[in-house]
């Protein structure tokens, strides 16, 4: 087994502080790291690590890369839930994300063209709209949270309505999403797990309560027709469609919040590209790469090798874990010329953080337009924006990559 060169620990202090030093070195020394780890059954395995952007890649693009290790395993040998978490576990099972074909295939066809770039582009001037409505209080000579203000509210507003979701409830779906965000992070504690049980029980019963108002009175919007999907044949069940809504909840804010904080963070400690962006206002698409290249919200996703193969030397076996992390990948300069250096008029940006393959973010398009037409906004709206505090906290989270909050001056 590989030694690692740095010892790896995702949540050790010195990662939370300084993980892109960490990678950097993990990838240069070891880009296929590996220690002994646990599969779902609880039996031995090996884990690995991939931080090279080759290796990373592959891995998302290769179909022997599966999301959902319970299947690889004989029948009978992965325990049940714990009952405290049967909840929690039965809806993430019924979660695309986790899934592999062909229901991943299935469920992924009901949803596709409900965020197709033609869709995304009808949604545009209602999302400048809500980015003026959220900016119109912000005067110049202000000092506010950018996260509280406008990265959290804004992707929240947008895909409550794209979903039919009271936008006055926000406030709670906020927090069970957050909750729930936190039980896919790197280990979670027991605790994390038995609230996100809690908050699933709580966000099932909300959108049971929404879908059966949707089946009396449809409206025009994503619940009415993943309702009407279900009802087309047997091709979405009750409960999949429930957790369909919280996935899309969940998966379609928290980390367009982290775009749009970590976009105008970096602006803050690159000025000149903040310059450069307010000077021409047509790099705002490229901008949103480069944000994403550089902090990229989600950091790395996991996988497990669906069948034995050799790879680079090494041997993957069936059920062995593998975590990618496309947050290394993107300051690999195999791949990207200056990879340390925030440049928003990088071109040919290969960045991976969608994903790649059958899994690429499904609201890749909407998150872009949203992330476009905000970062566009701000600099045309305020002739500088700056840090306003020296103390720049980011959540312990080795996944999202995601801050606090964001005390900017305009
Ligand atoms: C900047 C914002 C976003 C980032 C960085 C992001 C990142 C990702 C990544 C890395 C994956 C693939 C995970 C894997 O392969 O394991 C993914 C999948 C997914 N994302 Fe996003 N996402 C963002 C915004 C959104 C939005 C706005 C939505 C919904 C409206 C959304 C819905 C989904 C869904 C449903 C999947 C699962 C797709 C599948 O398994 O086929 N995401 N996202």
């Amino acid at each position: 087994m590989t030694q690692p060169s740095v010892a790896f620990d995702p949540e050790s202090e010195k990662f939370l502080r300084d993980r892109y030093t960490v990678l950097n070195e993990l990838r240069s020394t070891t880009p296929i790291h590996s220690y002994p780890g646990e599969n779902s059954a609880g039996r031995a395995c090996t884990a690995f690590v991939f931080t090279a952007y080759e290796d990373v890649l592959f891995a998302l693009r290769d179909r022997r890369f599966v999301r959902d290790s319970r299947t690889l395993l004989s029948d009978g040998a992965t325990p049940p839930p714990p009952p405290q978490l049967q909840t929690l576990s039965a809806s993430q099972r019924n979660m695309l994300l986790f899934r592999d074909p062909p229901d991943h295939t299935r469920l992924r066809s009901l949803v596709n063209t409900a965020f197709s770039p033609r869709m995304v582009a009808s949604l545009e001037p209602r999302i400048r709209a809500v980015v003026d409505e959220l900016l119109g209080p912000i005067e110049t000579g202000l000092t506010f949270d950018f996260v509280q203000s406008v990265a959290i509210p804004l992707p929240v507003i947008v895909i409550a309505e794209l979903l039919g979701v009271p936008t006055e409830d926000r406030a709670l779906f906020k927090a069970w999403s957050t909750a729930f965000a936190r039980t896919i992070d790197y280990n979670p504690s027991m605790d994390t797990l038995m609230e996100g049980e809690r908050v699933t029980i709580d966000f099932r019963d909300y959108f049971r309560e929404l879908s059966r108002q949707r089946r009396v009175h449809p409206q025009n919007d994503l619940v009415s027709e993943l309702i009407q999907v279900g009802m087309d044949g047997d091709r979405l069940s009750e409960e999949e469609l429930l957790d369909m809504c919280i996935l899309i909840l969940v998966a379609g804010h928290e980390t367009t919040t982290n775009l749009l904080a970590n976009g105008v963070y970096l602006f803050t400690q690159f000025p000149d590209q903040q310059s450069l962006l307010r000077e021409h206002p047509n790099l705002a698409e490229s901008a949103v790469e480069e944000v994403l290249r550089y902090e990229p919200p989600v950091q790395f996703t996991s996988r497990a090798i669906g069948e034995d193969m050799e790879y680079k030397g090494h041997l993957l076996k069936r059920a062995d874990l593998v975590d990618v992390w496309m947050a290394a990948a993107h300051r690999d300069p195999a791949v990207f010329d200056n990879p340390d250096h925030f440049d928003i008029t990088r071109t040919n940006n290969r960045h991976l953080a969608f994903g790649q393959g059958i899994h690429y973010c499904l609201g890749a398009p909407l998150a872009r337009k949203e992330g476009a037409i905000a970062f566009a906004a701000l600099v045309q709206k305020f002739a500088a924006i700056s840090l306003a505090t020296d103390d720049v906290q980011w959540h312990p989270s080795p996944l999202f990559r995601s801050l606090v909050e964001l005390k900017v001056r305009v």
